[in-house]
């Protein structure tokens, strides 16, 4: 059910842990299923020079924060805004279908840890949207990107 690159994610996360003073720090959850996603972000010079991550969450949450982190270093902060769930998936070589709001997750909290960046720094980033508020964090694109 699971295709190796996300077992090998899920059991050998890269980039698990926090950075002290970080950059920018997202924190996302799922209502639904109560797992939750905080990603840090070391930003140097425009750059995302280094992602950390702790997910409290299923494996495919483990394994797309993982591949997200990954993903993420060494990009400029207009690319790192334009990491999706489904760029993440597609790293990973799919996820089943009832997983696909796992990777929501991972590209909301690389969302929110730019975004709180960008608050911190008074910039904008194009195409960056506030993290949503509140306890309704939903399964965005589950629907629609279900195949
Ligand atoms: Fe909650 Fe996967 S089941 S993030």
């Amino acid at each position: 059910m699971y295709s190796e690159k996300v077992m090998d994610h899920f059991m050998n996360p890269r980039n698990v842990g926090e950075i002290e003073e970080a950059s920018g720090v997202g924190t996302v959850g799922n209502a639904k299923c109560g797992d939750i996603m905080k990603v840090y972000l070391k930003i140097e010079d425009n750059i995302v020079i280094d992602a950390k991550f702790k997910t409290f969450g299923c494996g495919a949450a483990v394994a797309t924060s993982s591949m997200a982190t990954e993903l993420v270093i060494g990009k400029t902060i207009q690319d790192a805004v334009r990491i999706t769930n489904k760029a993440v998936m597609e790293a990973l070589d799919g996820l089943p279908a009832v997983k696909v709001h796992c990777s929501c997750l991972a590209e909301e909290a690389l969302q929110a840890a730019l975004w709180d960046y960008a608050q911190k720094h008074d910039i904008k980033i194009e195409g960056l949207k506030p993290p949503k508020e509140g306890d309704d964090h939903h399964d965005h694109g589950a629907e629609e990107e279900e195949k």
